[in-house]
Formats: C-alpha cells, structure tokens, sequence
C-alpha cells in the first residue's frame, strides 16, 4: 500500500491550519480562576471560523458542533493553544477539526482540553451557498480524518431526527420522579437573558458568530446549573449541536435555561436560543444540552440535590435527560472498550444504534489507514499482511478483481452467499440454500456441524444483527487449536454488520462488522460464544470495472487458529478461499442480485473470518 512516509508528514502544514495562542488573563476567568468556558467556545468557533475560510475563500458560518468533552479546566497564567484544519469539504460544507491544549509556562507542561469537530458551510453576501473545491488529504492522518469525516457527517446529519425518535416512540421506560423533601424545584432554575447583537460580535457578512451565542448560552446554563447546587458548577459536555438559523446583528438574543434533571454527581442544563427584531416573532437559532457537576476543594464530584420537575413540559423534560443521559454512558462505555479487553462486545439496543454503526465503520476504517501493515506473504497477486499490535494481531488480505466496486459491494455485503465461496461454512447446512456438488467441501477433516445462522433483525438499510455459529477450530481443521476452546463445542458469534456506499468518489465501499451483546441471545450451552473486534471489506474502485478488494480482521483467540499457519507460512488456504472469492465475485459480476437483499426469513450466515 503507497503510504506517505511519516517524514513528509512532519515537514509537511496543512494549507487550511490555523493556530491562535492566548494567554489566560484574569479578564476571560471564572470565579475560581479558570478560563471561562463561554470565552473558550468563542475562541474556538473563531479558530475554526478562519480555517474554513482559508479553504471556502469566502465568509463561512457555523451549522454544527459535535459533542465537546472537557477533560481539564484552564487557569489564568496559562496559555491556551487551539489549532484547526478542516477534515473534508463536501458541497456547501466542510467539516473543521478543533484541538484544544494548554501550557503551562512554568513547567513547561502541555496537555489537550478537548477536542471538537464543527461544520460550516459557505455564505456569500447575497445569502447564496457556494459549492466548495474538494479537499485533498496529503498524510496518513489527514487521509485518516477525511475518511472518518465522512462518517461523521451522516450522523450529524440524522442526530435530530434519531434524538427525537428515541424520545418520542418509547424506546425507554418512563422513570418516576423521586419525591423527596429536599428536592429543589425546577422552577428556581430557571434563567432567562436578552442580548443585543452588535457588530463586534459578528462577522464583516453581519452575521452573528457562532460561538458568541454559544458564550452566552453556556452563561445561562451555568447561572440555572449554579441555582440548583448553591456553588460554582464545571461544565464537563456540551452535546452536539445545530445551527438551526441564522442571527444578525441588530437582532434581539432571548437565552432561556432550566436545569432539566440532576443526578447524583451531574445535572443536565437545557439552553435554548431565540432572535427577533421589532415586533417580529421569535426564530428559534439553537437548543442545547450541558452537563454540569460540582467538585469540592479536593477534585472529589459532590452529591447534588434532587429536582421537582413543573408538569408537562418540565416532566417531558425531565425523562428525556434520563434518557440522553443513557446514551451518554452508553457512548462512553462504546469508546472505552479497547482492544484485548474482555469482553470485546458491546451491548446493543436501539437506543445506541447509529452510534455503534458509526463506531464499527470507524473502526474498520482506522484499521484499514494503519500504514504499519507489513506484507506477510503473496500468492498470484493475494496478498496477505499482518499488523501486530501488543494482545492482538490484525490481518489484512487483498486482491484485485474484475468487477466493478458497486458489483462487488452488492455481492459481499449480502452474507447469505458467503456460502458460496467461503469453504468454512461448508460444512454448515443450511436450509434453502442451494450449493452446488461441485463447490463442496476439498475432502477436508473435519466432520460436518450443524450450522444455524440467522438474522436477527435488519435494524435499518445499513445495519444489520446476525447470529453466526461456526465448527469449532478443534474438530481438525488445525492442529494449533486454543485450549480456552473445549473439545468439539461450536461456536456462535452475534453481529452488527454495518454497511456503507461511498461518500465521494475515491471513498471505499465498507462492510464492517463487529461483535455485540443482546439480551434476547445470550450465550448457550453447547456453543463458544466467539468475539470480534472489528472485520470486514473494505472495496476502492480501481478502474471502471476492477476493484481492489481488502478483507480485514483483528483477530481474537477464537479466530487466531484460522489464520496461523497461513501466517507462520504453513499453508496458504488464505489464498484458496480468496481465490474462491474473487470466482464467486467474477461469476456473478453481471448477473442480478437473486437471493433478497437481508431478508429476514432467508438464511444468512457469515462467518468471523
Ligand atoms: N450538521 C452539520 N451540517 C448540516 C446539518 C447538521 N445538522 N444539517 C445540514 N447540514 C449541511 C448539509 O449537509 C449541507 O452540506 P453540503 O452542502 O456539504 O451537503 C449544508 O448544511 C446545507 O444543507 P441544506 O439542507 O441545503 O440547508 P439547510 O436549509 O438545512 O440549512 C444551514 C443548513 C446550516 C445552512 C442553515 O440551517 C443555517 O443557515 N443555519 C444558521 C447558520 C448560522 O448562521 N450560524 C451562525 C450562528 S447563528
Ligand atoms: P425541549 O423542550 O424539547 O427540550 P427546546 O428547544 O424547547 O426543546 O428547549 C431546549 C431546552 O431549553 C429545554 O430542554 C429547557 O431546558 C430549556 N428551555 C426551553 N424553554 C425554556 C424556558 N421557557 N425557560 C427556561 N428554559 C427553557
């Protein structure tokens, strides 16, 4: 794989970079010396504001900001580094990556804030969008961050309606309020301000910064946090967020805030922001959700007091912070799960359903930019590399085809016919499934299992949950077989197949999978319930009608024996079954696509191979 080498990469500034350099004067503190966060988001906006312009030539405006994490406060006296570069452009918008850091001058010690990623899209006087020139990635992270960006966008895109969907279909329980005496009422939480919009808090088009009305919002949100807990609260997240319209100078800013819920170290701040001029109505420009806690004198979270929430509205309010509140956790424990962890599976459920989507493409996508894959060995143009990493051992197998990249996507992202070229689902029966004699089993050793692979729910048209069960590795398939596997149990696998079309041209067709929990299919005797990490295909169009194929995996134990005598050198069945996939694709690269596209009643298999 031509990779950039990391030299070029530290000679080389991204044309579209931008750094600002502040230090913390007292001017932009809080009452407990920090840098306000308020004055952090303008400077933030700012920066990325000028970066965008850099690549747009024209005066750009904020339409979003994904969820910010804050992992340090900032004192004065130190200095403040915020550096931008956008990620990717698309039509009229780009998305514009944000580091945060912070030095401290006396020791000499640096260390990273948060880090945000914001779009923004073009605006010329006359109001009209202009259509961006791509951006082209140069290194290894800038192509790494282009691919993702992509990713990002298509759930920054859906966020809203996903958000609403949870809250208004049920997808959680209602939860009673917890009457206590103590309890403070919402309705002391409540704030409300009004801010002029001059021109220096817009830009030269007149149009009102971004980050300027998230200062003020985040201002509302501390007064309303602070009035529950009688203290100074520490904004730890901002959720993402939406420019829903423009604001203008001369416009009148009406910033409301009430503490929705509080938990027991943390509390949700709802901010909503609306405009008007004169007697016209108000336009809704934003709502947004923090989260706020409070520390004592030794960093410790304190105990907060309970909320009554007012009827209707602040009830609504109040259940629907518990449930973005799970989801929060649920994102975190998504994040948090690394590699060589047990257990490498996620538990799934509706709720965080785009995020694991997004997640397990991602991940497959970052395993794919790695560019320390080392080339283990090549047979007839298929190649197969390793990666190894400290517990886990990647491999990567290419090849190129003669069918075309959509073709190709088609006929591996329908895993009902993985059968037809994947010799270890040979011994597997399946019912309904026609595989001719002449495909069957070489004369392996290993006696037939009964295969059951189902599919457990088509959760949307990219996603998908499969149960996989598998011969066990020790039935003499290989000789190295784990002893964590008991002698001749099968296993099962429960997967999220997400599946992606590219972006742009130049982007890769992907199918990714990787393992997940449900409470509906837990493990059962008799089976090995198997993980993976992350797998799957990633498809580049080479030319009208090649396309250059990868197979990727980060192989768990279970998965190892499969593979190890390929990579020792011992055999080289690697190359058969991707031989084998490369005639299935060939074979059928004209015809239509015959058996139903995840059809729930017809089988499906796949394997974590
Ligand atoms: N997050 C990020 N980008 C989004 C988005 C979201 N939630 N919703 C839409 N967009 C992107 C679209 O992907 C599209 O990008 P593309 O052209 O590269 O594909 C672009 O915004 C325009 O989308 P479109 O559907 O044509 O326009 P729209 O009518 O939904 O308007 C804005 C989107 C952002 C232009 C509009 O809401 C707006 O003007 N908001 C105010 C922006 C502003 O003034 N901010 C400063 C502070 S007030
Ligand atoms: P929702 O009511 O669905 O949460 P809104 O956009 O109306 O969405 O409001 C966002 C948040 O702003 C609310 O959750 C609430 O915390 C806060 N908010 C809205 N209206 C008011 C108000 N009149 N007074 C105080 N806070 C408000």
């Amino acid at each position: 794989m031509s990779r950039p080498k990391n030299e070029v990469e530290e000679e080389y500034r991204n044309p579209t970079e931008v750094k600002k350099s502040q230090i913390v004067m007292p001017c932009h503190a809080n009452h407990r010396q920090e840098l306000s966060v308020g004055e952090l988001l303008k400077w933030m906006d700012s920066t990325a504001c000028l970066s965008a312009e850099r690549h747009a030539g024209c005066p750009c405006v904020t339409a979003s900001v994904d969820d910010i994490h804050f992992e340090h406060t900032i004192g004065v006296g130190q200095v403040v580094i915020i550096q931008a570069k956008v990620n990717r452009a698309f039509n009229t918008s780009m998305e514009v990556g944000i580091v945060v850091s912070c030095e401290d001058l006396f020791s000499g010690r640096y260390w990273k804030v948060c880090r945000a990623f914001a779009t923004f899209v073009t605006q010329q006087s006359t109001g009209k969008k202009v259509l961006l020139r791509p951006l082209v990635p140069r290194t290894q992270t800038e192509q790494v961050q282009h691919s993702l960006a992509a990713e990002r966008r298509r759930m920054r895109i859906i966020h809203a309606d996903i958000m609403k969907d949870l809250l208004t279909n049920r997808a959680f329980q209602p939860v009673e309020v917890q009457e206590t005496e103590k309890a403070v009422p919402a309705e002391r939480t409540r704030v409300e301000s009004v801010e002029l919009v001059l021109p220096p808090h817009a830009n030269h088009q007149v149009n009102t910064f971004g980050g300027q009305i998230m200062a003020w919002m985040e201002n509302v949100a501390t007064i309303a946090a602070s009035r529950l807990c009688n203290a100074h609260p520490t904004l730890r997240t901002i959720d993402m967020f939406f420019f829903r319209a423009p604001s203008h100078v001369g416009d009148r800013l009406v910033l409301k805030a009430i503490v929705n819920n509080a938990f027991k170290n943390s509390m949700e701040v709802g901010v909503c922001a609306e405009a008007y001029q004169g007697e016209e109505p108000l336009r809704h420009i934003n709502s947004a959700f923090m989260t706020f806690e409070v520390r004592d004198s030794n960093g410790k979270p304190c105990t907060l007091p309970r909320i009554r929430p007012e009827p209707l509205d602040g009830l609504r309010r109040y259940q629907e912070a518990i449930a973005r509140r799970k989801i929060r956790l649920d994102r975190k424990y998504i994040i948090s799960c690394k590699q060589a962890e047990v257990p490498l599976s996620v538990p799934w459920d509706i709720s965080n359903q785009v995020y694991l989507s997004y997640n397990n493409v991602t991940a497959l996508k970052m395993l794919a930019a790695r560019n320390d894959w080392m080339l283990n060995s090549e047979k007839n143009k298929v190649s197969l590399y390793t990666l190894e990493e400290k517990q886990v051992l990647g491999f990567m197998i290419q090849f190129e085809v003669d069918v075309q990249a959509q073709r190709a996507f088609q006929l591996l992202a329908d895993l009902s016919r993985r059968v037809e070229w994947d010799p270890y689902y040979e011994w597997c029966s399946f019912v309904n499934l026609k595989v001719p004699e002449h495909k069957r089993s070489r004369g392996r050793r290993i006696q037939q299992v009964q295969g059951k692979c189902e599919l457990i729910r088509k959760v949307d048209d990219d996603d998908s949950l499969y149960r996989v069960v598998t011969p066990s590795v020790c039935q003499g398939l290989v000789s190295n077989s784990p002893s964590s596997i008991p002698e001749g149990i099968t296993q099962d696998f429960i997967l999220l197949a997400s599946r992606r079309t590219p972006c742009d041209c130049g982007d890769p067709y992907v199918i990714a999978l990787r393992s997940v929990t449900l409470p509906t299919h837990p493990s059962v005797e008799g089976y090995n319930r198997g993980e993976v990490l992350c797998a799957g295909f990633s498809i580049h169009e080479v030319s009208n009608n090649v396309s250059k194929i990868s197979y990727f995996n980060q192989a768990s134990p279970e998965v190892l024996p499969y593979i190890s005598t390929d990579i020792a050198g011992l055999s080289s069945s690697y190359y058969s079954n991707f031989c084998a996939c490369s005639t299935f694709l060939h074979e059928n690269r004209g015809k239509p696509n015959t058996t139903r596209y995840h059809s729930p009643s017809s089988p499906v298999e796949t394997t974590p191979l």
